[in-house]
């Protein structure tokens, strides 16, 4: 039997994993956590809820021990652009958790998820059609942190045995809960602005492609990969994932086809862009792929529609 622990389930992907991963293995058996607790109070009575700081790992542990927890799904982490904010406090919360969350995991025979990003590459990176196994020299704090996590994974696997897998997410697009300071952000901010007042004003400049996914198919990669043959796997932490990959104009583009009159305008953020400016165009995910069966369900345009129809209900704003 499952039993999860998730560490930064009050965020983007933690608060629809958790409701996602308990429909899977039952309410009782998926134990979300956070550093407090904040947000809509009706999670907190969806099943457990317990507050963990991932720089506790003594918490950690005992948690574990409480619920038998046999995988923590790991997504406490700052995002790129919070990052280079504070850079000393995102080392802390990003290395040391992951340190932490495997360590524990070492001691009490526990599987580890840890995602990756698209800020793993770098400066010297192949842009276009980025290979699994590439060249990774990231300049941004949060980057490296996710280089050495993606090559602690794989320690951790190589040395103890520990069951560790993970994947480079890309750019996480969603209308439940907002990401907490990306660069990939202005693509999910464009959706509210977009229903609200037709109009955005961007901060990524046009012309900057990245690499994109639409929620239901983030929840499925990590599903998918903790659920998959391990025989299969010749990698196991930080396959490439993506589903689309696009620039603003695009995107705005998209958003047109439902509300015409939307209009595009820019102010570009000079730390956010270059941030983007250092990352890939587009993965080559043919890995996850072959291994484990990865095969994204949305793309621009199937996303955007579901997108503006959810997010439209959410806000009670009629189209
Ligand atoms: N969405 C993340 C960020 O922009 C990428 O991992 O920081």
């Amino acid at each position: 039997m499952k039993r999860i622990l998730i560490t930064g389930a009050l965020g983007q992907i933690g608060t629809e994993l958790t409701a996602y991963l308990r429909k899977q293995y039952g309410k009782d058996n998926v134990i979300a956590s956070s550093r407090r607790k904040r947000g809509d109070e009706s999670f907190f009575e969806t099943g457990p809820f317990e507050i963990l700081d991932v720089n506790d790992a003594q918490g950690i542990a005992d948690i574990c021990k409480k619920y038998k927890i046999n995988q923590i799904i790991h997504l406490a982490a700052i995002l790129s652009a919070k990052a280079e904010e504070n850079p000393q406090q995102a080392y802390n919360i990003n290395m040391n958790g992951t340190y932490n969350v495997l360590e524990v995991a070492r001691e009490a025979g526990i599987a580890v998820f840890t995602p990756s990003s698209i800020a793993a590459f770098g400066a010297g990176t192949p842009a276009d059609n980025t290979p699994q196994d590439t060249i990774q020299r990231p300049n941004t704090m949060y980057g490296v942190t996710k280089v050495a996590g993606e090559l602690l994974c794989d320690y951790y696997y190589l040395k103890y045995g520990v069951d560790t897998r993970g994947v480079r997410f890309p750019g996480i697009i969603s209308y439940e809960t907002l990401p907490g300071g990306g660069t990939t952000d202005y693509a999910v901010h464009i959706f509210y602005e977009a229903l609200k007042n037709k109009k955005y004003s961007c901060f990524i400049k046009a012309g900057t492609f990245m690499d994109m996914m639409y929620m239901p198919d983030a929840l499925k990669a990590i599903h998918d990969l903790m659920e998959a043959n391990p025989e299969k796997l010749k990698h196991r932490n930080a396959f490439n994932v993506t589903a689309m990959s696009f620039e603003p104009e695009m995107l705005a583009a998209e958003i047109r086809k439902h509300i015409p009159g939307f209009e595009m305008s820019y102010d570009v953020d000079p730390v956010r862009q270059s941030i983007a400016d250092s990352w890939p165009n587009s993965l080559d995910d043919s890995c996850a792929r072959e291994e484990w069966g990865w095969c994204p369900k949305y793309d621009l345009s199937s996303m955007t529609a579901d997108m503006l129809q959810k997010l439209a209900e959410k806000l009670k704003i009629k189209q």
